[in-house]
């Protein structure tokens, strides 16, 4: 059967690391409230020079060269991002240009913290019906650029950077790797909960991230719970069989809620949020990418990617390495 197996990751981070201390500094808050109510310790912030494209291109290079594959081979980005450098052209097309990869599929998918699930989905179905052969799935974001300073309940939450995985279709065997099964949903009726207050139809600007949290954080736990059950029944697995999950780094509240929720203990989970903050549709790629690169992920195992975000929307998708 044909399946979207997994070939590389890689990781593009920007070269500012910002300490919880440092930002109390300017912002009304401390270490301690940060880490205590979220986990997180520090977060990567761009600075000059670096953009969504940037970080996303560092990560696709590094996932091209972890896979061993040229950039001419690639016919498809399908980059996640919810701060792409311009409103058009997509940013997955700045990544093609600075590859040098032409006449492939290039595009950007807006599904926010969960992006990456939906970047992830449509590559692979895109895969396995013969539209494409090879696929760089990127989520790279730069939240710091869309956040309010000002509001110290949303702005210590996130940070910036780029994660990336090169997928192939191949004809592998039953028990063989691959994407086995993805779940998507959305429920547009709590877009108010978590938005961005601009756009180019509506302000006119950019806008800034707006979120209540407490309410983000109940509704989180809950769907997460119910789309990992959903994806595993779908894929005829039980927690038990799953080696990895790789959720998105939302905050480690919600991660020690979700592996608690369905059993599994809080080893099994990759944890990043602790250095990288929440960094929306790449924390995904970039959690992958580390536990892959320290060996913790290995060929042959089951591995759980799960993320949700504004909108809202979540996802859930099985493969095996
Ligand atoms: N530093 C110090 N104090 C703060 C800060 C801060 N950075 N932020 C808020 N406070 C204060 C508030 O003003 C409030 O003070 P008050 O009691 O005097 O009014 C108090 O802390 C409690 O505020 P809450 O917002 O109720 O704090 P809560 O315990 O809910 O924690 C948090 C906030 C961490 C955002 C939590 O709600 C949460 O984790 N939510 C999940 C949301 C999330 O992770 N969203 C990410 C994007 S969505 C996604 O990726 C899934």
């Amino acid at each position: 059967m044909i399946r979207s197996v997994v070939k590389g990751s890689g990781s593009g981070l920007p070269r500012r690391v910002v300490s919880n201390d440092e930002l109390a500094k300017t912002v009304d808050t401390s270490d301690e409230w940060i880490r205590e109510r979220t986990g997180i310790a520090q977060r990567y912030i761009a600075g000059e020079g670096e953009t969504t494209a940037t970080l996303a291109t560092d990560a696709a290079r590094a996932a091209l060269a972890d896979a061993g594959i040229d950039a001419s081979a690639v016919d498809l980005i399908v980059l996640a991002t919810a701060t792409p450098d311009q409103t058009f052209p997509a940013s997955a097309t700045r990544v093609q240009q600075a590859l040098g990869c032409r006449g492939g599929a290039a595009f950007d998918v807006a599904a926010v913290c969960s992006g990456f699930l939906y970047a992830l989905a449509t590559a692979d179905s895109m895969l396995r019906t013969g539209m494409a052969r090879c696929a760089l799935v990127i989520g790279a974001e730069t939240f710091s650029r869309i956040l309010d300073w000002e509001d110290r309940a949303t702005c210590v939450l996130f940070g910036d950077g780029a994660g990336a995985l090169v997928l192939k279709a191949e004809d592998v065997p039953e028990d063989g790797p691959g994407v086995l099964a993805t779940r998507l949903h959305a429920d547009g009726a709590h877009g108010e909960l978590l938005y961005v207050d601009g756009g180019p139809s509506t302000t006119g600007t950019v806008g800034k991230v707006r979120m209540q949290g407490r309410e983000v954080f109940r509704h989180a736990v809950t769907n997460l719970a119910e789309v990992l059950e959903e994806v595993l029944v779908a894929s005829g697995h039980s927690p038990a069989d799953v080696d990895w999950v790789v959720p998105h780094q939302a905050n480690r509240r919600i991660l020690d809620a979700t592996a608690k929720k369905l059993g599994l203990p809080i080893d099994k989970i990759v944890i990043t949020v602790d250095r990288h903050a929440n960094t929306s549709a790449a924390s995904v790629p970039l959690a992958f990418d580390e536990a892959k690169r320290d060996g913790r992920l290995k060929p042959g195992d089951l591995v759980m990617l799960e993320a949700m975000g504004g909108g809202f929307t979540w996802g859930a998708s099985l493969l095996r390495l």
